[in-house]
């Protein structure tokens, strides 16, 4: 069906510069989304963005708008636009915000498939010196600018990817019967060592911003069976590594009546169900951010799983100056997942270096019936979990062992007093995730506003 174009008497009247909030981008021509312009195949839509990009050769400019959902390339002549609305076409500025109305068409030269050719331009808001330009800037600037860096193709493709995750996160617990169950921001112990902790006043007292929800979903998992929770946490990280952030969120399953291997199981499963899932889901996001779908594609499981002293050998083989009771940084598990395409799961670590609460293996007493799990390509360790220690007594005894105060966790102990039950979890580290799915290495491009032990900016 050929539209009638409106004569350009017609289109004197003003844009409406407002969307109604309720559509959902995709019915209705007067609150079209980029995202969605499939579904306006030969049809006047009303957009309304920023300009990404211009660039105009005599009679024909070329205006690339962005709308945060998109990239779309717009046609503008003077006989579409008339001469006044075309000069001002070319004189607009990067990051001029404008309201526009144009002809979709399909165009097998575009990566969406679609132009526009545009009939109609309104600026919102001229942009002057916008400082983030086409020439490439050095990190610490973009950071400086973290606000305005945000638009760039690569930024929004990756917290447009970041939702998708939450999104696959949430579906895969819900779809399995876990339930939701929030652990507090505020707390008055610390749950992974004393090193980390953020204190703020609390009223006469003070508290510690939450490093882990884990101790208050082991409450949860003996309320409600098969819980998660899944927010930001907190560690005071003194180290400035591309893997570290003070801020960061965790999802943590935790289930009662589950053993360690269950625990692997679940890992495995919920790693596989998350990456296929984007891939699924966010392929124009992977391909702006280059990410070479392959590698994702063979995360499936089983994945490999080696004991701690496995791990060791590997990296004896690889001349490591390791031996047991040592813990393992970034580059020991680079060296140990160069070994495998897909995550490993290392598991039962010497207790030494693990938290208080994980249980002590039974056939072995030097070491903790936990798991690490390790992402492929450099990426590290994504996920800490454990079976947790039931029993009262010998959990007292390693509360002082850790030199830990056994009032703070008087609560904790009454899960081991009343109706104890084996249980396991593990928690997940979101930005470290998506860093691996997107290939981006470091962690500060993985969250919107990165908090790292030098920024707190903007
Ligand atoms: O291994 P961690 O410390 O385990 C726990 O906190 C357990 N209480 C979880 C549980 O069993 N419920 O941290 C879990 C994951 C790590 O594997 C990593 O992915 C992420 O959290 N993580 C960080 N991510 C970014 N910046 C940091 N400073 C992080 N510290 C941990
Ligand atoms: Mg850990």
């Amino acid at each position: 069906m050929k539209l009638k174009r409106e004569a350009p008497e017609m289109t004197e009247r003003k844009l409406n510069p407002f969307r109604d909030p309720l559509s959902n981008g995709r019915d209705d021509p007067e609150n079209a989304l980029i995202e969605s312009i499939v579904h306006f195949d030969n049809q006047e839509v009303c957009l309304r963005g920023w300009v990404q990009n211009l660039r105009s050769s005599g009679k024909v400019a070329f205006l690339q708008l962005r709308d945060g959902t998109g990239v779309i390339q717009c046609v503008a002549s003077p006989k579409d636009v008339g001469e006044e609305v075309f000069s001002k076409i070319r004189g607009l500025s990067l990051e001029t915000s404008v309201v526009l109305r144009g002809l979709v068409k399909k165009d097998d030269r575009s990566k969406i498939g679609f132009e526009l050719v545009l009939s109609q331009l309104e600026v919102l808001h001229s942009t002057v010196d916008y400082p983030i330009g086409k020439k490439e800037h050095g990190v610490a600037f973009l950071m400086q600018h973290r606000h305005l860096w945000l638009r760039s193709s690569k930024q929004v493709a990756l917290m447009r990817l970041r939702a998708e995750l939450i999104k696959a996160i949430r579906d895969y617990f819900d779809s399995k019967a876990f339930r939701l169950v929030d652990s507090p921001i505020l707390t008055p112990n610390a749950c992974e060592g004393t090193s980390t902790l953020f204190e703020t006043p609390y009223f006469d007292s003070v508290a510690y911003l939450t490093q882990s929800g884990q101790l208050y979903a082991e409450a949860s998992a003996l309320a409600c069976g098969k819980v998660y929770c899944f927010g930001p946490t907190f560690r005071a990280e003194k180290s400035k590594t591309r893997r570290h952030l003070a801020e960061f969120w965790m999802v943590e399953p935790e289930v009662a009546f589950m053993d360690l291997q269950g625990d692997m199981d679940l890992a495995e499963d919920f790693i596989e169900s998350i990456v296929q899932r984007c891939v699924q889901n966010c392929p124009h996001e992977l391909a702006t951010l280059e990410r070479s779908v392959s590698a994702l594609e063979k995360i499936k499981k089983p994945f490999p799983r080696i004991r701690y002293e496995e791990a060791i050998e590997i990296l004896i083989k690889k001349k490591f100056p390791v031996k047991f009771g040592d813990d393992f940084g970034g580059d020991e598990e680079t060296a140990i997942s160069e070994e495998f395409d897909r995550p490993v799961i290392i598991h039962r670590y010497p207790k030494s270096i693990k938290a208080f609460y994980m249980r002590e293996d039974p056939e072995d007493d030097r070491l903790a019936l936990c798991m690490d799990v390790i992402a492929p390509e450099g990426v590290g360790e994504i996920i800490g979990g454990s079976e947790r220690e039931s029993d009262l007594s010998v959990l007292e005894k390693k509360i002082q062992e850790h030199n830990l105060s056994k009032d703070a966790f008087e609560w904790y102990l009454d899960l081991r007093r009343f109706g104890s039950v084996p249980h396991s979890g593990f928690g997940l580290g979101l930005e470290r995730t998506l860093g691996w799915i997107a290939g981006v290495p470091h962690v500060r491009e993985c969250v919107p506003f990165p908090r790292m032990m030098d920024k707190i900016w903007p």
